[in-house]
This record gives structure tokens, C-alpha cells and sequence, in this order.
């Protein structure tokens, strides 16, 4: 069904005149003041993930606005279309069932995708258990990039309590052979599993990466090179071709980017074991039942995108600080990066007409509280106000009290700061009844305007289950925005150009003889100099 542009609906109008009354001005030390109950209100139980979004730039009224934006442009609809196997990439003529791939036996959603995925699943993680079991492998290398590469990487390193101590787990996805030179440099490859993680088996990098570790292995003596390499895609002819001794599959209805659900999750499987695994699984499809059934009023992932939109479009605000504190979730804001911005980086909506309002945010972020001492003085006192989403688990996997304490101590100062601020005129309070004039002059620096808005995502305990939870409340978040702005969040075509010059280029540079007429001569000029400084 075809929908008007999202900024051409009475909803938007209604929520452009709501933004102009009420919303550009809304402070959040008011809302707070003259709603004490503000923060019960505008909190959101999901499974497994308590929502505080009280310290944002809305109210009731503002988040009904939203709603009936919501329901305007058919998210509901958009969503049952998904999870029924619709082809809703309509680009690319797929059906986007990442879902089916934590769907357990017997739910309400159980269909022939989640029964063809459990099948793959019980021989991927057979297979795991049997590594983990044999005692043989000492060092897993995952060859893959993007979609192939961060989940798998950024689970294993939250789940770190979880992995077997006995096997090592390591990660290349960059074509520049100095990150699987120095991954590979003291691995006994007689003892080392690659798994080449690629959807498409067609990826230059990681078909490159596979080549050079291939000729690691032969040069290190290994004879059975079949035995040492795994594929995990959805080409397993092309794997085969590549000389993959096993290959585990998925489906064109899984996106890249959110695979880590399927056999490319392989890695994931050998640190965690088969339960571990399954439990993620448990915690995701637990996050789809609430997406699915939750009253979009109550539905976290739903509100979250939401109030993506509202900060985008409205308030104009164009990234959003990803703040784990958490050390095991360091890798989360790469993952959501690719997540967001592969997913909702588009101008043109669904009928190819070009966006007038402004699509995914740039996302970016560390761990805290590592960041606080880097780039948090610009949230304070920049002159752009960036929402920060906080992630903050209650129990840790150490016995550190006293840090754990600290740590959280922090998440919880940093949104209060955020928010409150400090005025010109308590600077000078504090400054005492008569302040020098370089106190006076100092305290304007000193001063912030608070009033930044920031969510809070508190989960218990972070273990495969919370982890698999957290991802999908994003998963479908993403979607939530995307269903808003009328875009296809599940094609990618913006890489495509890049990677088809990148081999026209290096043509070039394997032939300097051919002709470079046709290329700007910028790019001439670097090629000159490359071949100069070589
Ligand atoms: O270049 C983008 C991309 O196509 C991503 O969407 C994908 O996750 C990544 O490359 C890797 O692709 P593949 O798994 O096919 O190697």
C-alpha cells in the first residue's frame, strides 16, 4: 500500500505544532518539578529490559502525538507483515525473518522458516558442541565482515563470563592484512578453526582473508585444510568452491546485519555451548512477543523509535551517544552503528520519492566510563545537544563491589547532569556573597544548560539471554523509525558503488598501462604518488 511522505500526514502536522508550542522549549527540570510522578509515567517494562524514559524531551501528550503517528503510518500493519514473511524488502523481493530464527517449536509464530532454521541450528550447534567437546581447537579465527563480523564479535566479548576458558576467540574483518597478521601471529595452526563468515561469499575482504589464512595453514604444515575451515553463508555452492569442509547455511530472508541469530553465529555457539546459545535465542524471541503483542503505549522498542523520530525530525538533533557501562558491551556501539545507518541510512523512501526530513542519526559511542573523559564535556557543554542512551546492568559477573558501585554511581550522575545542569547563578552561589572578577569571568564557563535528554536501559545481569533481549529491542527499534519514515531498512544498495570502484581501481593498479582518462584527476594524482612512495 502506498503512503503519503511521513512529513505530508496530519499526525506530522500535529506533531509540528506540538514541537513548536511546547516541544523546542520543553525543559525536563520543569516536567520533573511539576510531575513528581513523571518518572513512574514514562517508564517501560520489556522483557528483561526496564526502560526509563522520563528524562526526555516529551510528555504524555507529546507521546500520544507519536502514537497516533504510528498507527497513521501503519507500524502495526508493517510489523505483522514481518513477522508473517511478507516480502517487505520490497527492493530486493525478501521476506526479513530474522525473527523466525529464535522462533521456538509450537509458538504462535512457528511457521516453515523457523522449522527450516531450528533444523540448521541443532546441526551448527552439534557441531559446536563437538569442538568444544574434542578438546582439539585452542583458537576459533572468525573471518568475515560487517553483518559476519560485529554481532558475532560484539556477543562474545559481552558473554566473556560465559565463554569456555579453553578456546580462544578471535575476529578479522579488515581486508588490510595487518589485523589477521597479528591475529594469526603465535596461533598453532595445527589447533585453529576458521570459520569464513559471509552471507554472500562473494565479500573481497573476506574472501581475500580466507585465501592468506588457507596459505597460513599450508605453510604451518597443515594437510587437511578442509577440516580447519568452515563456511557459514547462504551461497554454500560458492563456499564448497572456496574449499570449505563444512558448511553451515541461512537464507536470503535473513539480513546481514541481522544474522548473528543464524549459523553466523557459529563462533558464538562454540564460546557459549549450545545452552548458552538457546538462551539468546529465548531472550530475543521473548523481546519479539512484546514487540508483537505490547500495547504500542507500553512497547519499548516501538517508543524508542518514536522518540528516534521525534529527536531527528523535530528537534533536529542528527546522532545519539551510545554509553554501555558496561566493559563486555565496548563492541555494542559498532554493532548498533551498523544496525541503524546500514539499516536507515536512505534518502529515498519505499516509493523511491527523495526524503524531505532526515533519515538515521549518526551513532557513535564508548564505554563508560571511559568516555566521560573523553568526549562527555562536549554532551555537557557543546553547543549541539546529543540524546545519550545509558545502558546500565545492576549485578556484575565480579566480585568488586566497590567498583560495580562506582560504575553505576556514574551512569546514574551522568544522565542526572545531563539533564539539570548547573546555572550561571549557582556557579555563583557557590562562589560566596562577594566573588573576585575572574571568578565571575570563570563561572560563565563553568556554567551548563542541562536540559539534554537521555534514556536509561537497565538490565539485571548481562548473560546470553539479557544480551539476546537487548539486541532485539534495538532490531526493532530500527524498524520501528524506519517504518515511520517510509524506508526499506533491509537493503544496503549505498555500498555498492564503493565496492564496485574499489575493483575497478585496483584493476588499474594491477595494470598501470591501461588507460586513466576517464577517472577525476584527483584520483589519478593519488595513484601517482602511491606509485611513487611504493
Ligand atoms: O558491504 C555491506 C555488506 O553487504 C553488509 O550488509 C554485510 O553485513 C557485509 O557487507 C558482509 O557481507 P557478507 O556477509 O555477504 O560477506
Amino acid at each position: 500500500m502506498s503512503l503519503p511522505p511521513c512529513d505530508q500526514t496530519l499526525a506530522w502536522h500535529h506533531l509540528q505544532s506540538l514541537f513548536d508550542t511546547r516541544g523546542r522549549d520543553f525543559d525536563l527540570r520543569q516536567a520533573f518539578h511539576d510531575h513528581p510522578q513523571r518518572s513512574a509515567q514514562l517508564a517501560v517494562e520489556a522483557p528483561m529490559v526496564f526502560g526509563d524514559l522520563s528524562k526526555h524531551l516529551w510528555d504524555e501528550e507529546i507521546r500520544d502525538a507519536l502514537l497516533a503517528l504510528a498507527a497513521d503510518r501503519g507500524v502495526t500493519e508493517r510489523r505483522d507483515a514481518m513477522l508473517r514473511g511478507d516480502p517487505i524488502n520490497s527492493t530486493e523481493h525478501r521476506s526479513v525473518r530474522h525473527t523466525a530464527l529464535r522462533t521456538p517449536a509450537g509458538a504462535p509464530s512457528d511457521d516453515a522458516a523457523a522449522a527450516l532454521a531450528r533444523a540448521e541450528a541443532a546441526a551448527f550447534l552439534a557441531f559446536a558442541e563437538q569442538v568444544r567437546a574434542e578438546g582439539k581447537i585452542t583458537d576459533v579465527v572468525n573471518i568475515g565482515i560487517g553483518g559476519s563480523d560485529l554481532g558475532p564479535q560484539m556477543a562474545v566479548a559481552a558473554l566473556h563470563p560465559h565463554v569456555t576458558p579453553t578456546i580462544r576467540f578471535h575476529f578479522v574483518a579488515n581486508v588490510d592484512a595487518h589485523d589477521l597478521d597479528t591475529t594469526l601471529d603465535g596461533l598453532d595452526a595445527a589447533r585453529t578453526l576458521f570459520l569464513v563468515s559471509s552471507k554472500t561469499f562473494g565479500t573481497r575482504e573476506t574472501l581475500v582473508n580466507a585465501q592468506l589464512a588457507m596459505d597460513w595453514a599450508r605453510a604451518q604444515g597443515v594437510t587437511d585444510l578442509r577440516s580447519h575451515f568452515v563456511g557459514v553463508t547462504a551461497n554454500p555452492e560458492a563456499a564448497r568452491t572456496h574449499g570449505m569442509g563444512t558448511v553451515f547455511q541461512f537464507w536470503d530472508w535473513v539480513g546481514g546485519r541481522y544474522s548473528m541469530w543464524s549459523a553466523i553465529g557459529l563462533s558464538i555457539a562454540i564460546a557459549l555451548g549450545r545452552d548458552g546459545f538457546q538462551a539468546m535465542l529465548d531472550g530475543a524471541h521473548a523481546m519479539d512477543l512484546h514487540f508483537a503483542q505490547a500495547a504500542p503505549a507500553n512497547n519499548l522498542p516501538m517508543l524508542l523509535g518514536l522518540i528516534d523520530v521525534w529527536y531527528r525530525n523535530f528537534h533536529g538533533f542528527d546522532s545519539r551517544s551510545i554509553a554501555p557501562y558496561h566493559h563486555g558491551l565496548r563492541r555494542l556501539p559498532a554493532y548498533l552503528q551498523q544496525l541503524e545507518m546500514e539499516s536507515n541510512g536512505k534518502w529515498v523512501d519505499r516509493e523511491g520519492r527523495p526524503m524531505a526530513v532526515g533519515t538515521a542519526p549518526v551513532l557513535w559511542g564508548e564505554p563508560g566510563t571511559n568516555g566521560q573523559h573523553s568526549y562527555f564535556q562536549m554532551l555537557h557543554q557543546g553547543t549541539d545537544r546529543i540524546p545519550v542512551e545509558f545502558i546500565v546492568v545492576a549485578r556484575p559477573d565480579h566480585a568488586h563491589a566497590d567498583s560495580h558501585r562506582t560504575l553505576l554511581a556514574n551512569a546514574l550522575a551522568q544522565s542526572r547532569a545531563l539533564m539539570i545542569g548547573r546555572s550561571l547563578e549557582e556557579v555563583l552561589a557557590e562562589a560566596g556573597p562577594s566573588p573576585s572578577a575572574e571568578m565571575v569571568a570563570v563561572s560563565k564557563q563553568r556554567a551548563f544548560r542541562g536540559n539534554r535528554p537521555s534514556t536509561t536501559l537497565l538490565i539485571e545481569r548481562l548473560d546470553p539471554r539479557t544480551l539476546g533481549a537487548l539486541v532485539a529491542l534495538h532490531e526493532h527499534r530500527v524498524f520501528t523509525s524506519a517504518a515511520i519514515w517510509g524506508i526499506n531498512a533491509f537493503d544496503q544498495w549505498g555500498v555498492e558503488l564503493g565496492k564496485t570502484l574499489a575493483l575497478d581501481v585496483e584493476a588499474r593498479m594491477t595494470n598501470p598501462t591501461r588507460s586513466r582518462s576517464d577517472l577525476d584527476s584527483s584520483t589519478v594524482g593519488l595513484l601517482q604518488r602511491l606509485e611513487l612512495m611504493a
